[in-house]
């Protein structure tokens, strides 16, 4: 185990920019999930961090040791991909056995290591199978069991739950979490799956375009995006975002967009000051607002009301969906349970103050 330093790398393929300036620290024993959209640079990141690539610029350290142009067979890491790979033409005992090999351990200590995580994976009764009498499922967990058994002190994953089924993929993600908690092997896990990121990551790095954005515990990415980028990247449905202009109002600080007026607490003032006179984009989160009379609010303190007209609802069973049109824009406000609330009817929007986000609208950073 150990902790896994990146220092502005920057990978270039020609003159194009996979990874831009990218710095940062994965701690020893850490679960870090770097979470972004396809072709944002993950796969790429992870591939340095493995040595099967090089940085164009910056360093990678394992602890103390510079890594940055070791081969991966000198790191000892492990790799997990999206597609098993696992050998067919070997059963599942051999598959695993075989970076034991490679690294000369003895038969009998082979055999010790694949009965350890046969059983860690629960896969003891398949170790006489060959992959192709194998689900896709237990296919992940041999290869998952191959890449810790020779217990690499860096467990890197490329989004090796995406090819199987939603069912399948839900009970992995706690499986792969708790066996990594158990292990405290420092573990790099890349996915575009936000959900996956919230439910398993002890961190989130966001990537975007190369570049790292926002790197912090779930619920501060979640609660607190820097971008709006990141706002609207986590979390579904997304973050409902709006233009308005801050302007003031009876003395006060209000957000006047299309439809609607928000008076805001005086606390406000301070933060928006600049931004008088200017406009700004609004972000609330599905579940930060309220129809009233429906439902309300839980701990919370400060509220802000706007009129709307139900547009059309999205009963999902355990959660409503509902579309609001206020102004020219509509809004999706989640509420708990079943609302069967008729399209046309008209509503009153309860929201909470302590959790609506500003943007810049030049620079797409949050106002704080
Ligand atoms: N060997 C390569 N040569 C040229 N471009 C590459 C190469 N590998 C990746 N890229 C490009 O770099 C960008 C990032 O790729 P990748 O790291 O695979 O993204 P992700 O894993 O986030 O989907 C993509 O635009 C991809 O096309
Ligand atoms: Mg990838």
């Amino acid at each position: 185990m150990v902790e896994v330093k990146l220092e502005k790398i920057t990978k270039r393929f020609g003159n194009f920019e996979a990874v831009k300036d990218l710095s940062l620290t994965i701690k020893d024993g850490e679960f870090l999930v770097l979470l972004g959209p396809s072709g944002c640079g993950k796969t790429t990141t992870l591939r340095m961090i493995s040595g099967l690539d090089t940085p164009t610029e910056g360093r990678i350290y394992f602890g103390d040791r510079d890594v940055t142009y070791l081969p991966p067979k000198d790191r000892n890491i492990s790799m997990v991909f999206q597609s098993y790979a696992v050998w067919p033409h070997m059963k599942v005992f051999d598959n695993i056995a075989f970076p034991l090999k490679v690294k000369k351990y003895s038969e009998d200590e082979i055999r010790k290591r694949v009965k350890w995580v046969a059983e860690l994976l629960q896969i003891e009764e398949l170790l006489d199978r060959y992959p192709g009498q194998l689900s896709g499922g237990q296919r992940q967990r041999v290869a998952v069991a191959r890449a810790i058994v020779v217990e690499p002190d860096v467990l890197l994953m490329d989004e090796p739950l995406s090819n199987l089924d939603a069912k399948l993929r839900v009970a992995m993600r706690a499986e792969i979490k708790k066996l990594q908690a158990k292990l405290d092997v420092t573990t790099i896990y890349v996915t575009h799956d936000q959900v996956e990121a919230m439910t398993m990551g002890d961190r989130i790095a966001v990537m975007n375009a190369g570049r790292l954005l926002q790197v912090g515990p779930p619920t501060e990415v979640y609660l607190k995006p820097r971008s709006l980028f990141v706002a609207t990247f986590i979390g579904a449905p997304e973050m409902n975002v709006v233009d308005v202009s801050v302007v003031e109002k009876d003395g006060g600080i209000a957000l006047e967009g299309d439809g609607f007026t928000l008076s805001l607490p005086d606390d406000f003032g301070e933060l928006l000051g600049e931004y008088t006179g200017k406009d700004v984009l609004l972000g609330i989160r599905p579940e930060h607002m309220t129809v009233k009379g429906v439902s309300t609010l839980e701990h919370v303190t400060r509220t802000a009301e706007m009129d709307g007209v139900v547009d059309f609802i999205e009963a999902l069973g355990t959660d409503t969906i509902i579309h609001a049109k206020i102004g020219g824009s509509i809004i999706k406000i989640k509420l708990p349970g079943h609302i069967p609330l008729p399209i046309g009817e008209n509503i009153k929007i309860e929201i909470d103050l302590d959790n609506i986000h500003m943007f810049d609208r030049d620079t797409k950073k949050a106002i704080v």
